[in-house]
């Protein structure tokens, strides 16, 4: 009878502690919300490479640069964290990823995600 009652708590203090660290999750992923605008604002570590208006990129002699405007938001987070990580090797990228904050990656994904061959501001993609 007591270890039924052991183990009963246990499973409900693994299964209260479960869902402590799901609400916690989507607590924070619920915090970090990209905002286009004050990603606009740091495109310039990005620009150098990336295919923006003005900006042409004086290095695909040298490396295959990807465009990124257009990728969905979650596809650019997890490239760039996965730079930060070292999962991704590039040398160029994991130090502009290493830089960025959480906050930082999910603005400059609203803002690359948002851009189309419409817009004016992405005139290569
Ligand atoms: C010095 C040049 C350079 C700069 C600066 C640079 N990138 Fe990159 N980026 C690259 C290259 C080259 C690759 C491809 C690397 C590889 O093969 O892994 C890449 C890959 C990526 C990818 C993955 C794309 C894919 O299709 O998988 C993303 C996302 C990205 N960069 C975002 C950014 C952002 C955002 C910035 C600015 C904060 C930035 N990059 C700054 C050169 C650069």
């Amino acid at each position: 009878m007591m270890k039924i009652q052991v183990i009963a708590t246990t499973k409900l203090i693994l299964s209260l502690s479960f869902s402590l660290a799901a609400l916690n999750w989507s607590v924070q992923a619920a915090e970090i919300q990209g905002n286009a605008e004050q990603g606009a604002k740091n495109t310039r570590l990005c620009a150098g490479c990336h295919a923006i208006p003005g900006y042409r990129s004086s290095v695909p002699e040298i490396y295959t640069v990807p465009l990124i405007g257009g990728q969905s938001p979650g596809y650019i987070v997890a490239a760039l964290q996965a730079y930060k990580k070292g999962e991704r090797k590039h040398p160029t990228m994991r130090s502009v990823a290493g830089s960025l904050s959480d906050q930082d990656m999910a603005d400059l994904a609203a803002y690359y995600a948002a851009q189309n061959s419409q817009t004016k501001a992405n005139k290569l993609k």
